[in-house]
């Protein structure tokens, strides 16, 4: 069996590389920010974009250190066009919420499973606030409208999902009130937005992201010589619920290092391969801290002794691909017995055999699906590999680097 060993440098997090950028951007006119670490895969590239056509202008200074020369709160320009945000659904949501409060129109849109992913969770807490908002159909589905110049005002506001995209998306919105807006959640959701506008400084360095992290951690668990380490990996609360529960599974991962940095906690991770895993019952409550971990996780569920079940899920059938549907199908493929529930699965360890699955265009089915590659008794073909980029433009190059016979 092949297994990983060696020092692995996960590239920048993601949802906070897009939340340095946009709050970057609008800190005050003439400030210079540097964001170290920062992610430059093309959901990052899209908010880059996007701030670029709103007329921001960025500089690189070293290969992963971008500059930003901010513009303040209301320094942003009409952009000459349609803003294309790609894959990202980050970069539309929480940009729809910036272009709510500004005094001119716009409109925002992105590729194909952009436009099939719910909008109206920002849309009816951005109209409450006094925002003019059209979506071109269903009053849910991207290309949106945004008309400008409307004067808005904070709201109290009890979301039915745990949507850090939505939270965000009022936080940047309410900026341009005169009140102080407040939003609570059904369960803790990631709070990097909270943490950036309370730590906000010239010089952010940006923690390796968990969600990529992820992936090597599975991939090193169950490879049973495995020896991997992952310095500065951002292990903030409201995301680490993944370790939880692949430590609860048995798998053998230290953290050392922990410190906090512009006010994210962060640690070197050690992990270790193992012999046998437990499988895990998961439902809704600790479902938002490890959402995106949701594909690797039902890998690692493949390798364990028994059946893994996932609850309180549903949210994962509006991510960039229905996840539940792919994660069920290609597992099916592979000679898995996994099973769809409507909002969740479950997944029996077993035997990872062969074969050809797909990934639906979507980044994190792709990675998962890499990662079986090590354990397969048989080679496994996967469809629409260069979705990666989408948020790990290296993960192969790391992979192929990290892993031996
Ligand atoms: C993100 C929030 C989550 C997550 C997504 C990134 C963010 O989405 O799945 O990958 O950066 O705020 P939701 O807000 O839809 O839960």
């Amino acid at each position: 069996m092949q297994n990983l060993r060696g020092i692995i440098h996960i590239p920048g997090d993601k949802s906070i590389t897009h939340r340095a950028l946009i709050f970057g951007a609008i800190a005050d006119a003439g400030r210079t920010i540097f964001l170290r670490n920062c992610l430059q895969s093309y959901d990052c590239l899209a908010t880059r974009d996007a701030l670029a056509a709103l007329g921001v202008s960025f500089s690189t200074e070293s290969a992963n250190t971008l500059v930003i020369h901010a513009v303040g709160i209301h320094g942003l320009q009409q952009p000459s066009d349609i803003i294309d945000v790609g894959n990202s659904g980050t970069t539309i949501r929480l940009l729809t919420g910036l272009l709510a409060a500004q005094r001119f129109s716009s409109s925002i849109t992105g590729d194909l499973s952009i436009q099939r992913r719910p909008m109206h969770r920002v849309i009816a807490p951005l109209r409450l606030m006094g925002a003019k908002i059209t979506a071109a159909r269903e009053d849910n589905f991207a290309p949106l409208n945004i008309e400008g110049g409307q004067t808005l005002h904070a709201i109290n506001y009890s979301l039915s999902v745990a949507s850090a995209q939505v939270k965000s998306a009022i936080t940047l919105a309410d900026i341009y009130t005169t009140g102080t807006s407040t939003v609570t959640t059904p369960y803790t959701c990631r709070d990097h937005t909270e943490i950036l506008l309370d730590n906000f400084s010239d010089d952010i360095v940006i923690p390796g992201d968990i969600s990529a992290a992820a992936f090597f951690i599975v991939a090193a668990t169950i490879t049973h010589q495995s020896d991997i380490f992952l310095p500065d990996i951002g292990i903030n609360p409201t995301r680490n619920a993944v370790l939880e529960v692949l430590q609860k599974m048995g798998a053998n991962i230290s953290l050392v290092n922990v410190k906090v940095v512009n006010g994210e906690l962060r640690a070197d991770i050690r992990v270790r391969g193992v012999n046998k895993l437990e499988p895990f019952t998961i439902d809704a409550e600790i479902i938002p801290r490890l959402i995106d971990e949701i594909p690797i996780l039902c890998l690692a569920a493949a390798c364990a002794d028994g059946v893994s079940i996932i609850r309180g899920a549903g949210e994962l059938r509006y991510k960039e691909s229905d996840r539940i549907k792919q994660i069920v199908a290609g597992l099916q493929q592979l000679g898995i017995n996994a099973k769809e529930l409507v909002d969740g699965l479950t997944v029996e360890g077993g035997i990872i055999q062969g074969g050809m699955v797909s990934s639906g265009g979507d980044h994190r089915i792709a990675m998962m699906f890499a990662i079986a590659r090590l354990v397969a008794k048989q080679e496994i073909i996967i469809q629409d590999m260069e979705c990666v980029d989408t948020s790990f433009p290296n993960f192969f190059t790391l992979l192929r680097e990290s892993t031996h016979v």
